[in-house]
């Protein structure tokens, strides 16, 4: 009888073992047949109720009852363990024939092309790189560059203000001052590219916000020679060895002299085209001698130390070099204008 029921434990026991597909359900199979409380385990206590001579055949195999059940979920285990390895490896298989989605390689925008190549340019003629703050003082702005309350000037730079005398600066120059104030009196040979604002209607050749390279020459016996030689090496770097320029009288307040600088134009070398409006020149950039007012005003003795400046539009040297038809282009990031300016590897 006993045996019997020994014999129906194992094999219920190897039917469920068989049967199961988990890990889970073994650890549930384990308490059943192996645990205290299981059956076998209650027989097993049960052993010293036997009669001696039937006590050692049934304890013996009882045990190994009990140590086949443990071995076949021991087994099982291994195989679970084995097939769930399996099927994890499977689904995280990556198939590397597949193709790759296409990661679209952009362009740099032409216009830090052009910033880069012109920055490029003056580091080689020994020129330091120099900055000074967007947010600007109306001291800075405009009064140290000569340029005093209610002057005229003032009108062309219309700008963003913070308070009344807090604004975003109209151009690159007050960086002259900073610079001035900063080296106390040494000569100066910087540019200073960085952003700048006017109220202005946004168009094809209008921006609230543009950037500009300064430029600052203090030394003593700086004549406009220097200018020239500069501004002319300047033009033939960047728009090509056969490019000439040409010096126009202007006017700024913070320069005495001042000049407008063309080039000859690149579509039609000068015969005259309608790029060029049929003058055969464009115009690229502002400068002059530094007024003597803004010297001495930042710190300067004009009797001793004499110095040229200079402004250059970045956009509009990029619009030339490039042929770029409206300036917005700049500022959209659209990938299509961009791909153009993809280099090329
Ligand atoms: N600041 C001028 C402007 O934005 C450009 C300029 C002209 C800068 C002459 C200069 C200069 O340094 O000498 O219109």
């Amino acid at each position: 009888m006993e045996n019997q029921n020994i014999n129906e434990i194992y094999s219920s026991a190897m039917d469920e073992i068989g049967k199961s597909s988990t890990s889970e359900k073994l650890q549930e199979l384990k308490i059943k047949f192996l645990a205290k409380k299981s059956v076998l385990m209650s027989l097993l206590s049960a052993l010293g109720s036997l009669p001696p001579e039937e006590r050692k055949e049934m304890g013996q195999k009882l045990n190994e009852t009990k140590a086949k059940i443990a071995k076949a979920i021991e087994e099982k285990e291994a195989e679970l363990r084995k097939a769930e390895l399996e099927k994890k490896l499977e689904s995280e298989q990556i198939d590397i024939s597949l193709p790759s989605k296409r990661v679209e390689l952009g362009g740099q925008n032409p216009f830090y092309v052009v910033k880069d190549e012109i920055t490029d340019i003056f580091l080689n003629m020994g020129f330091e790189v120099a900055d000074g703050p967007e947010v600007e003082t109306d001291l800075y702005n405009f009064e140290l560059l000569n340029i005093p309350k209610d002057h005229p000037a003032r009108d062309m730079q219309d700008t963003f203000y913070i308070s009344d005398s807090v604004l975003l600066r109209t151009h690159t120059s007050p960086v002259q001052a900073h610079t001035m104030q900063a080296r106390e009196g040494k000569p100066i040979r910087i540019i200073c590219p960085g952003k700048t604002y006017r109220r202005d209607d946004d168009d094809a050749t209008h921006s609230h916000q543009f950037a500009q390279i300064e430029g600052l020459v203090i030394d003593k016996d700086i004549n406009i020679g220097h200018l020239k030689a500069t501004l002319e090496l300047f033009a033939k770097k960047m728009f090509g060895e056969k490019r000439e320029i040409r010096l126009r009288p202007s006017y700024f307040p913070f320069t005495e002299p001042s000049v407008e600088v063309d080039i000859t134009c690149a579509n039609c070398d000068g015969k005259g085209c309608s790029m060029c409006k049929g003058t055969g020149y464009i115009e690229i950039l502002g400068g002059g001698m530094v007024h003597p007012n803004v010297l001495k005003m930042n710190g300067y003795d004009p009797d001793v130390y004499s110095g040229f400046a200079f402004g250059i539009g970045i956009e509009r040297v990029a619009i030339l070099r490039y042929g770029i038809d409206d300036i917005r282009k700049f500022y959209q990031n659209d990938i299509r204008f961009l791909r153009q300016y993809r280099k090329k590897a």
